[in-house]
Protein backbone atom coordinates (compact mmCIF):
# COMPACT_ATOMS: atom_id res chain seq x y z
CA UNK A 1 0.00 0.00 0.00
CA UNK A 2 2.69 2.72 0.65
CA UNK A 3 4.87 1.94 -2.14
CA UNK A 4 1.60 2.23 -4.33
CA UNK A 5 0.95 5.56 -2.68
CA UNK A 6 4.11 6.42 -2.86
CA UNK A 7 3.97 5.19 -7.16
CA UNK A 8 1.09 7.92 -7.33
CA UNK A 9 2.54 10.32 -5.62
CA UNK A 10 5.22 10.64 -7.52
CA UNK A 11 3.24 10.29 -11.13
CA UNK A 12 1.35 13.70 -9.89
CA UNK A 13 4.94 15.23 -8.65
CA UNK A 14 5.78 14.07 -13.10
CA UNK A 15 2.87 14.96 -14.33
CA UNK A 16 2.02 18.51 -12.44
CA UNK A 17 2.63 20.95 -15.27
CA UNK A 18 3.54 23.71 -12.70
CA UNK A 19 5.94 21.77 -10.48
CA UNK A 20 9.80 23.67 -10.17
CA UNK A 21 11.83 21.84 -12.85
CA UNK A 22 15.89 22.04 -11.62
CA UNK A 23 18.04 23.42 -14.85
CA UNK A 24 20.55 20.98 -16.36
CA UNK A 25 22.39 21.79 -19.25
CA UNK A 26 21.75 18.73 -21.57
CA UNK A 27 18.67 16.58 -20.83
CA UNK A 28 18.11 14.65 -23.27
CA UNK A 29 20.42 12.99 -26.04
CA UNK A 30 19.37 14.82 -29.34
CA UNK A 31 19.26 18.75 -29.65
CA UNK A 32 19.36 21.07 -32.70
CA UNK A 33 21.20 23.69 -33.73
CA UNK A 34 18.45 26.89 -34.47
CA UNK A 35 20.94 29.14 -37.00
CA UNK A 36 19.30 31.97 -38.60
CA UNK A 37 21.87 32.92 -41.43
CA UNK A 38 18.44 33.39 -44.00
CA UNK A 39 16.13 35.28 -44.17
CA UNK A 40 13.41 33.14 -45.60
CA UNK A 41 12.88 30.61 -42.39
CA UNK A 42 9.65 31.00 -40.71
CA UNK A 43 9.28 33.40 -37.73
CA UNK A 44 10.46 32.20 -34.30
CA UNK A 45 6.90 31.48 -33.05
CA UNK A 46 6.72 28.80 -35.68
CA UNK A 47 9.47 27.40 -34.95
CA UNK A 48 8.80 26.90 -31.23
CA UNK A 49 5.46 24.95 -32.57
CA UNK A 50 7.83 22.89 -35.06
CA UNK A 51 10.04 22.12 -32.34
CA UNK A 52 7.39 21.33 -29.82
CA UNK A 53 5.44 18.78 -32.24
CA UNK A 54 8.68 17.56 -33.02
CA UNK A 55 9.05 17.25 -29.07
CA UNK A 56 12.69 18.66 -29.80
CA UNK A 57 13.51 20.00 -26.12
CA UNK A 58 17.66 21.24 -26.20
CA UNK A 59 17.68 24.37 -28.80
CA UNK A 60 21.72 26.19 -29.73
CA UNK A 61 21.31 29.26 -31.13
CA UNK A 62 24.43 30.90 -32.32
CA UNK A 63 23.23 34.32 -30.74
CA UNK A 64 20.74 35.99 -28.37
CA UNK A 65 18.09 37.44 -30.65
CA UNK A 66 15.57 39.15 -28.26
CA UNK A 67 12.39 38.03 -31.31
CA UNK A 68 13.47 34.24 -30.22
CA UNK A 69 14.46 34.55 -26.56
CA UNK A 70 10.88 35.81 -26.38
CA UNK A 71 9.32 33.68 -28.21
CA UNK A 72 10.57 30.38 -26.29
CA UNK A 73 9.07 31.85 -23.38
CA UNK A 74 6.94 29.66 -21.16
CA UNK A 75 7.68 26.64 -23.73
CA UNK A 76 10.04 24.94 -21.80
CA UNK A 77 12.07 24.33 -24.49
CA UNK A 78 15.98 24.66 -23.31
CA UNK A 79 18.41 27.34 -24.74
CA UNK A 80 21.91 27.84 -25.07
CA UNK A 81 22.60 31.28 -26.75
CA UNK A 82 25.52 32.44 -28.00
CA UNK A 83 28.17 34.72 -27.92
CA UNK A 84 29.08 35.94 -30.99
CA UNK A 85 32.92 35.84 -32.03
CA UNK A 86 32.71 39.68 -32.89
CA UNK A 87 32.13 39.88 -29.10
CA UNK A 88 34.99 37.58 -27.75
CA UNK A 89 37.59 40.56 -27.81
CA UNK A 90 35.52 43.08 -26.16
CA UNK A 91 34.55 40.76 -23.31
CA UNK A 92 37.86 39.67 -22.62
CA UNK A 93 39.25 43.34 -22.09
CA UNK A 94 36.19 44.10 -20.24
CA UNK A 95 34.34 42.60 -17.48
CA UNK A 96 31.67 45.55 -17.26
CA UNK A 97 30.71 45.06 -20.91
CA UNK A 98 30.63 40.91 -19.83
CA UNK A 99 28.50 42.04 -17.05
CA UNK A 100 26.04 44.15 -18.71
CA UNK A 101 25.55 41.74 -21.92
CA UNK A 102 24.92 38.99 -19.68
CA UNK A 103 22.35 40.86 -17.44
CA UNK A 104 20.90 42.22 -21.21
CA UNK A 105 21.09 39.34 -22.63
CA UNK A 106 20.22 36.36 -20.91
CA UNK A 107 19.73 37.61 -17.28
CA UNK A 108 16.57 39.66 -18.56
CA UNK A 109 14.93 36.94 -20.12
CA UNK A 110 15.07 33.80 -17.10
CA UNK A 111 13.51 31.92 -15.77
CA UNK A 112 10.94 32.73 -18.25
CA UNK A 113 12.86 31.84 -21.26
CA UNK A 114 14.60 28.72 -19.87
CA UNK A 115 18.15 29.58 -21.06
CA UNK A 116 20.15 26.87 -19.56
CA UNK A 117 24.02 27.49 -21.32
CA UNK A 118 26.15 30.15 -23.02
CA UNK A 119 28.25 29.14 -25.37
CA UNK A 120 31.20 31.64 -25.42
CA UNK A 121 32.64 31.81 -29.19
CA UNK A 122 32.45 29.14 -31.69
CA UNK A 123 35.42 27.58 -32.98
CA UNK A 124 37.40 30.37 -32.34
CA UNK A 125 40.90 27.75 -31.18
CA UNK A 126 42.53 26.76 -33.87
CA UNK A 127 41.08 29.27 -36.14
CA UNK A 128 42.50 32.19 -38.03
CA UNK A 129 42.14 35.03 -35.65
CA UNK A 130 45.18 34.68 -32.96
CA UNK A 131 44.16 37.76 -30.89
CA UNK A 132 40.79 36.37 -30.87
CA UNK A 133 42.01 33.05 -29.79
CA UNK A 134 44.44 34.62 -26.91
CA UNK A 135 41.69 36.55 -25.46
CA UNK A 136 38.89 33.60 -25.36
CA UNK A 137 40.07 32.36 -21.70
CA UNK A 138 39.00 35.62 -20.24
CA UNK A 139 36.01 36.41 -22.12
CA UNK A 140 35.03 33.18 -20.80
CA UNK A 141 35.86 34.03 -17.28
CA UNK A 142 34.12 37.84 -17.54
CA UNK A 143 31.09 35.60 -18.76
CA UNK A 144 31.13 33.39 -15.81
CA UNK A 145 31.89 35.88 -13.04
CA UNK A 146 28.85 37.97 -14.49
CA UNK A 147 26.44 35.10 -14.18
CA UNK A 148 27.93 34.63 -10.32
CA UNK A 149 27.49 38.56 -9.85
CA UNK A 150 23.74 37.86 -11.20
CA UNK A 151 23.32 34.85 -9.64
CA UNK A 152 22.46 32.73 -12.26
CA UNK A 153 25.59 30.86 -12.52
CA UNK A 154 23.98 27.16 -11.20
CA UNK A 155 21.60 27.71 -13.95
CA UNK A 156 23.25 28.80 -16.61
CA UNK A 157 26.15 26.34 -18.44
CA UNK A 158 29.22 28.56 -19.67
CA UNK A 159 31.09 26.54 -22.74
CA UNK A 160 32.77 27.22 -25.71
CA UNK A 161 32.75 24.91 -29.24
CA UNK A 162 35.48 23.47 -31.19
CA UNK A 163 36.44 22.22 -34.00
CA UNK A 164 38.20 19.42 -35.35
CA UNK A 165 40.95 22.15 -36.05
CA UNK A 166 42.30 22.12 -32.77
CA UNK A 167 43.29 18.43 -32.95
CA UNK A 168 46.97 17.14 -34.47
CA UNK A 169 45.53 13.81 -35.95
CA UNK A 170 42.41 12.12 -34.87
CA UNK A 171 43.40 8.54 -36.41
CA UNK A 172 43.50 6.03 -34.78
CA UNK A 173 41.48 7.51 -32.40
CA UNK A 174 43.84 6.89 -29.25
CA UNK A 175 47.01 8.54 -30.96
CA UNK A 176 44.90 12.16 -30.89
CA UNK A 177 46.47 15.01 -29.06
CA UNK A 178 45.89 19.03 -29.48
CA UNK A 179 47.81 20.55 -32.54
CA UNK A 180 50.81 22.13 -31.26
CA UNK A 181 50.22 26.03 -31.79
CA UNK A 182 46.71 25.10 -30.03
CA UNK A 183 47.17 22.99 -26.85
CA UNK A 184 48.87 26.72 -25.13
CA UNK A 185 45.67 28.02 -25.18
CA UNK A 186 43.83 25.05 -24.59
CA UNK A 187 45.12 23.47 -21.16
CA UNK A 188 44.36 26.83 -19.32
CA UNK A 189 40.75 26.77 -20.27
CA UNK A 190 39.87 23.31 -19.90
CA UNK A 191 41.36 24.09 -16.39
CA UNK A 192 39.03 27.04 -15.99
CA UNK A 193 36.27 24.48 -17.36
CA UNK A 194 36.64 21.50 -15.30
CA UNK A 195 37.09 23.50 -12.15
CA UNK A 196 33.20 24.99 -13.13
CA UNK A 197 32.07 21.57 -14.50
CA UNK A 198 31.68 22.75 -18.45
CA UNK A 199 31.67 19.71 -20.87
CA UNK A 200 34.12 19.91 -24.09
CA UNK A 201 32.15 21.12 -26.91
CA UNK A 202 32.78 19.52 -30.33
CA UNK A 203 31.24 20.13 -33.53
CA UNK A 204 31.79 16.92 -35.21
CA UNK A 205 32.04 16.01 -38.71
CA UNK A 206 31.76 12.69 -40.24
CA UNK A 207 30.58 14.18 -43.41
CA UNK A 208 33.69 16.61 -44.08
CA UNK A 209 36.03 14.32 -43.28
CA UNK A 210 34.71 11.81 -45.87
CA UNK A 211 34.55 14.48 -48.21
CA UNK A 212 38.36 15.45 -47.93
CA UNK A 213 39.53 11.44 -47.68
CA UNK A 214 36.90 9.83 -49.97
CA UNK A 215 39.36 7.36 -50.95
CA UNK A 216 40.59 6.24 -47.28
CA UNK A 217 37.21 6.46 -45.80
CA UNK A 218 33.84 3.76 -45.96
CA UNK A 219 31.21 5.89 -46.52
CA UNK A 220 29.26 3.08 -44.83
CA UNK A 221 31.41 3.62 -42.24
CA UNK A 222 30.72 7.47 -41.97
CA UNK A 223 26.72 7.07 -42.48
CA UNK A 224 26.45 4.56 -39.89
CA UNK A 225 25.71 1.77 -42.28
CA UNK A 226 26.94 -1.76 -42.10
CA UNK A 227 30.39 -1.71 -42.39
CA UNK A 228 33.86 -3.74 -41.04
CA UNK A 229 34.25 -0.83 -38.94
CA UNK A 230 37.99 -0.42 -38.08
CA UNK A 231 40.09 -1.27 -34.93
CA UNK A 232 42.16 0.95 -33.04
CA UNK A 233 45.28 -0.66 -32.82
CA UNK A 234 46.40 0.63 -28.95
CA UNK A 235 43.55 0.38 -27.48
CA UNK A 236 42.10 -2.91 -29.52
CA UNK A 237 38.44 -1.32 -29.30
CA UNK A 238 36.35 -1.67 -32.46
CA UNK A 239 34.68 1.01 -34.56
CA UNK A 240 31.38 0.63 -36.29
CA UNK A 241 31.21 4.41 -37.13
CA UNK A 242 33.22 7.27 -37.74
CA UNK A 243 31.14 9.99 -35.31
CA UNK A 244 32.25 7.37 -32.35
CA UNK A 245 35.67 7.52 -33.41
CA UNK A 246 35.80 11.38 -33.58
CA UNK A 247 34.86 12.06 -29.95
CA UNK A 248 37.05 8.96 -28.50
CA UNK A 249 39.41 10.94 -30.66
CA UNK A 250 38.86 13.97 -28.19
CA UNK A 251 38.51 11.83 -25.45
CA UNK A 252 41.82 10.79 -26.39
CA UNK A 253 43.43 14.26 -26.75
CA UNK A 254 41.46 15.48 -23.53
CA UNK A 255 43.34 12.47 -21.85
CA UNK A 256 46.65 13.87 -22.70
CA UNK A 257 46.21 16.39 -21.66
CA UNK A 258 45.14 15.56 -18.11
CA UNK A 259 41.52 15.83 -18.44
CA UNK A 260 40.59 12.56 -18.51
CA UNK A 261 37.56 12.94 -16.39
CA UNK A 262 35.71 15.75 -18.93
CA UNK A 263 33.01 14.72 -20.93
CA UNK A 264 32.60 15.53 -24.33
CA UNK A 265 29.02 16.52 -26.14
CA UNK A 266 28.39 16.85 -29.56
CA UNK A 267 27.23 20.36 -30.43
CA UNK A 268 27.61 19.94 -33.73
CA UNK A 269 27.07 17.37 -36.34
CA UNK A 270 25.39 16.74 -39.42
CA UNK A 271 25.21 16.15 -43.39
CA UNK A 272 24.39 18.31 -46.24
CA UNK A 273 21.80 17.14 -48.57
CA UNK A 274 23.28 19.64 -51.41
CA UNK A 275 26.77 21.15 -52.01
CA UNK A 276 29.30 22.12 -54.77
CA UNK A 277 30.97 19.94 -57.11
CA UNK A 278 33.64 18.52 -54.96
CA UNK A 279 31.20 17.73 -52.38
CA UNK A 280 29.46 14.69 -54.33
CA UNK A 281 28.55 13.08 -51.05
CA UNK A 282 26.27 16.06 -49.57
CA UNK A 283 22.90 14.75 -51.52
CA UNK A 284 19.40 14.60 -49.85
CA UNK A 285 19.99 10.27 -49.47
CA UNK A 286 23.39 10.17 -47.76
CA UNK A 287 21.56 13.13 -45.48
CA UNK A 288 18.25 11.29 -44.43
CA UNK A 289 20.57 7.90 -43.83
CA UNK A 290 23.19 9.88 -41.75
CA UNK A 291 20.37 11.72 -39.69
CA UNK A 292 18.00 8.71 -39.64
CA UNK A 293 20.95 6.97 -38.14
CA UNK A 294 22.60 9.50 -35.97
CA UNK A 295 19.08 9.74 -34.28
CA UNK A 296 19.07 5.66 -33.63
CA UNK A 297 22.29 6.02 -32.39
CA UNK A 298 21.43 9.09 -29.82
CA UNK A 299 18.39 7.09 -28.67
CA UNK A 300 20.41 3.95 -27.80
CA UNK A 301 21.42 6.22 -24.90
CA UNK A 302 24.68 4.62 -24.88
CA UNK A 303 28.86 6.20 -24.31
CA UNK A 304 31.54 5.48 -27.20
CA UNK A 305 33.55 2.29 -26.91
CA UNK A 306 36.53 4.71 -24.94
CA UNK A 307 33.56 6.02 -22.86
CA UNK A 308 31.19 3.27 -22.62
CA UNK A 309 29.15 4.87 -19.34
CA UNK A 310 29.15 8.33 -21.38
CA UNK A 311 26.16 8.49 -22.49
CA UNK A 312 26.33 10.70 -26.24
CA UNK A 313 24.99 13.91 -26.47
CA UNK A 314 24.68 15.74 -29.81
CA UNK A 315 23.13 18.82 -31.40
CA UNK A 316 22.21 17.89 -34.66
CA UNK A 317 23.74 21.27 -37.42
CA UNK A 318 20.75 22.18 -38.21
CA UNK A 319 16.98 22.80 -38.37
CA UNK A 320 17.03 24.79 -41.27
CA UNK A 321 18.96 25.51 -44.68
CA UNK A 322 20.55 29.02 -44.47
CA UNK A 323 21.22 30.06 -48.09
CA UNK A 324 22.26 33.56 -46.43
CA UNK A 325 25.73 31.45 -45.01
CA UNK A 326 28.94 32.17 -46.50
CA UNK A 327 31.63 28.95 -48.06
CA UNK A 328 30.82 26.24 -49.90
CA UNK A 329 27.21 25.52 -51.08
CA UNK A 330 26.98 22.19 -48.68
CA UNK A 331 27.04 25.41 -45.41
CA UNK A 332 24.18 26.09 -47.09
CA UNK A 333 22.32 22.82 -47.14
CA UNK A 334 22.76 21.21 -43.38
CA UNK A 335 18.62 21.96 -42.90
CA UNK A 336 16.19 19.18 -41.58
CA UNK A 337 14.16 21.68 -42.97
CA UNK A 338 14.25 23.72 -46.00
CA UNK A 339 13.28 27.27 -45.54
CA UNK A 340 9.76 27.41 -46.48
CA UNK A 341 8.89 24.65 -43.35
CA UNK A 342 9.14 21.60 -45.38
CA UNK A 343 11.07 18.55 -44.45
CA UNK A 344 14.16 18.12 -46.76
CA UNK A 345 13.92 14.62 -46.33
CA UNK A 346 12.28 12.28 -44.00
CA UNK A 347 14.36 11.52 -41.03
CA UNK A 348 11.09 9.61 -39.45
CA UNK A 349 10.21 12.01 -36.67
CA UNK A 350 6.45 12.00 -36.40
CA UNK A 351 6.20 15.64 -35.47
CA UNK A 352 8.63 16.46 -38.64
CA UNK A 353 6.49 17.43 -41.06
CA UNK A 354 6.08 20.71 -42.85
CA UNK A 355 4.87 23.76 -40.29
CA UNK A 356 1.35 23.08 -41.12
CA UNK A 357 1.31 19.64 -40.16
CA UNK A 358 3.27 20.39 -36.91
CA UNK A 359 0.27 23.09 -36.12
CA UNK A 360 -2.45 20.45 -36.50
CA UNK A 361 -0.19 17.65 -34.66
CA UNK A 362 0.55 20.60 -31.75
CA UNK A 363 -3.69 21.32 -31.34
CA UNK A 364 -3.96 17.52 -31.15
CA UNK A 365 -1.41 17.22 -28.22
CA UNK A 366 -3.65 20.00 -26.75
CA UNK A 367 -6.98 17.70 -26.82
CA UNK A 368 -4.35 14.75 -25.14
CA UNK A 369 -2.70 17.74 -22.42
CA UNK A 370 -6.22 18.24 -21.48
CA UNK A 371 -6.98 14.18 -21.25
CA UNK A 372 -3.89 14.81 -18.74
CA UNK A 373 -5.23 17.05 -16.56
CA UNK A 374 -8.19 15.07 -16.26
CA UNK A 375 -6.08 11.78 -15.14
CA UNK A 376 -4.19 13.84 -12.90
CA UNK A 377 -7.51 15.02 -11.31
CA UNK A 378 -8.42 10.96 -11.38
CA UNK A 379 -5.13 10.45 -9.43
CA UNK A 380 -6.08 12.71 -6.91
CA UNK A 381 -9.48 11.03 -6.31
CA UNK A 382 -7.89 7.82 -6.27
CA UNK A 383 -5.48 9.06 -3.62
CA UNK A 384 -7.77 10.77 -1.35
CA UNK A 385 -9.71 7.13 -1.92
CA UNK A 386 -6.79 5.65 -0.50
CA UNK A 387 -6.13 7.78 2.15
CA UNK A 388 -9.49 7.71 3.54
CA UNK A 389 -9.16 3.72 3.91
CA UNK A 390 -5.91 3.82 5.72
C1 LIG B 1 36.26 36.66 -11.22
O1 LIG B 1 35.86 36.73 -9.87
C2 LIG B 1 36.83 36.20 -8.99
C3 LIG B 1 36.22 36.15 -7.60
O2 LIG B 1 35.22 37.12 -7.42
C4 LIG B 1 38.09 37.04 -9.06
O3 LIG B 1 39.06 36.54 -8.20
C5 LIG B 1 38.61 37.00 -10.49
O4 LIG B 1 39.72 37.85 -10.63
C6 LIG B 1 37.54 37.41 -11.46
N1 LIG B 1 38.03 37.13 -12.79
C7 LIG B 1 38.00 38.00 -13.76
C8 LIG B 1 38.52 37.55 -15.08
O5 LIG B 1 37.56 39.11 -13.60
C1 LIG C 1 49.07 2.19 -35.00
O1 LIG C 1 48.79 2.82 -36.23
C2 LIG C 1 49.43 4.06 -36.44
C3 LIG C 1 48.92 4.69 -37.71
O2 LIG C 1 48.69 3.75 -38.69
C4 LIG C 1 50.95 3.84 -36.43
O3 LIG C 1 51.61 5.08 -36.61
C5 LIG C 1 51.35 3.21 -35.12
O4 LIG C 1 52.73 2.90 -35.12
C6 LIG C 1 50.56 1.93 -34.85
N1 LIG C 1 50.84 1.48 -33.50
C7 LIG C 1 50.96 0.19 -33.17
C8 LIG C 1 51.18 -0.10 -31.73
O5 LIG C 1 50.91 -0.70 -34.00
Amino acid sequence: MKILLRFLFMLLVIFNPNAQQTARAFTGTYGINYGRIADNIPSPDKVVKLLRAAKIKNVRIYDAEPSVLNAFKGTGLELVVGLPNGFVKEMSANADHALNWVKDNVKAFLPDTRIVGIAVGNEVLGGSDNEMEVALLNAVKNVYNATKKLGISDVVQISTAHSQAVFADSFPPSYCVFKDGVAQLMKPLLEFFSKIGSPFCLNAYPFLAYTYNPDKIDINYALFQPNEGIVDNKTHLHYDNLLDAQIDAAYAALEDAGFRKMEVIVTETGWASDGDENEPAATPSNARTYNYNLRKRLAKRKGTPLRPKKMLKAYIFALFNEYQKPGQSSEKNFGLFKADGSISYDVGFSGLQDISAASSLLSLKGIQAQGYYLSATAITTSISILLSRL
